[in-house]
């Protein structure tokens, strides 16, 4: 171990963790003390949890759906062992095995292995970036699943300049991130940009940007038509026949670019009819993009809003909150100061 650097804290042989023996409800989340603290394996760092975001994925996992859950089937409940959610992560490093971060660092990261719903997660190097000056706990915990995802997702869009972009969910966790790198483009390459939304949301828009540079807003709640707008792009945070719904408002040919990737096969059938290709976006979790929308973050470039923050015991609740489909930001964990 590279314990370096900083004075080695003494750790306790166990901890309070939320964890789950089967799928279902929210009332599967068991938060547990006399947790065992993770093993620390090669390339890693050991964390302790200030706050953790919580993600959409979390809840399908806990309702047994997606990736998540067929590896929580096949790696835990198999061997009758229970499971950590979460997949957002910032705290300070109190044990290393790796050369690039040191105890005392302050580091976040989107982790795949889950583990984050705990007061200790293991977390591999190469996955953590370190909190730049000028970012809070509370927003680096809230940032790693939508920032990395809305950087990249505006990379795998391709938007070319002049084209008319419309998005819905813009006030979501991705969807706040996301109109925000859409509207540089909006100033820098001329693109113009539509968002599907309810009132509310659209009123909260004036915290995020300038709303009179929409080219337009459709009321998803009230509207029975959506227009026909010719639009080039649509990015799709809904799916469903929310997604099914938004494609008459693209021309023939165009592009649709879907975040729930489940929804997928159901989109490219239902926009044959005109010829649209349709194509969905897995996120990529990696430290060199964690460090970047940090930054993005820590320059002003992108403001980041965190609607609640839930203590760790109370974990119910916040799944029950971010389930009904209406945050405005994020919903984080608070799990030690
Ligand atoms: N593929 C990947 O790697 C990846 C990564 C991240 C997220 N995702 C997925 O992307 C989706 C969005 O994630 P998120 O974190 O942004 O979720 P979120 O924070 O739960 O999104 C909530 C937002 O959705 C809006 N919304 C709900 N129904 C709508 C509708 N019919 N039309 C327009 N807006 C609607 C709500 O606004 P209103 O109050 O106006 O309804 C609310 O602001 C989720 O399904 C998530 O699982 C996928």
């Amino acid at each position: 171990m590279f314990n370096a650097s900083a004075t080695p804290q003494p750790l306790p042989s166990t901890q309070n963790a939320v964890l789950i023996q089967e799928f279902g409800t929210p009332y599967v989340l068991r938060y547990q003390s006399g947790v065992s603290i993770p093993k620390l394996a090669d390339e890693q760092v050991l964390i302790k949890v200030a706050y953790a975001g919580i993600n959409p994925v979390d809840y399908k996992t806990r309702q047994g759906k997606g990736w998540g859950a067929d590896i929580i089937r096949e790696h835990t409940f198999e061997y009758d062992k229970g499971a950590i959610l979460g997949f957002d992560v910032v705290g300070e490093v109190v044990s290393s095995n790796t050369r690039q971060f040191t105890i005392g660092d302050t580091v976040a990261a989107l982790t795949f292995n889950g583990g984050c719903y705990a007061e200790y997660v293991t977390v591999d190097a190469n996955l953590l970036a370190k909190v730049p000056y000028g970012v809070t706990s509370e927003e680096a915990g809230a940032l790693p699943c939508i920032g990395q995802t809305a950087i990249q997702f505006m990379e795998f869009a391709d938007i070319k300049k002049g084209e008319h972009v419309v998005m819905n969910a813009p006030a979501g966790g991705v969807g706040h991130l996301l109109i925000q790198l859409l509207m540089i483009k909006v100033a820098q390459d001329g693109i113009k940009l539509t968002v599907i939304c309810s009132p509310g949301k659209y009123a909260k828009l004036d915290e995020l940007i300038e709303r009179n540079k929409l080219t337009s807003w459709i009321d998803y709640t009230k509207d029975t038509d959506f227009p026909d707008l010719q639009a080039d792009l649509l990015l799709d945070l809904v799916g469903g026949d929310a997604g099914v719904r938004a494609l008459s408002i693209l021309r023939s040919g165009g592009r649709v670019k879907v975040l729930p990737t489940i929804w997928v096969d159901k989109l490219k059938q239902a926009g044959n009819y005109k010829g649209l290709s349709v194509d969905g976006y897995g996120v990529e979790q990696n430290g060199q993009d964690m460090a970047r929308v940090l930054q993005q973050l820590a320059d002003g470039e992108i403001t980041l809003r965190i609607q609640k923050i839930y203590p760790l015991s109370e974990i119910v609740a916040a799944h029950r909150q971010l389930q009904k489909g209406h945050t405005f930001g994020k919903i984080v964990l608070k799990i030690s100061a």
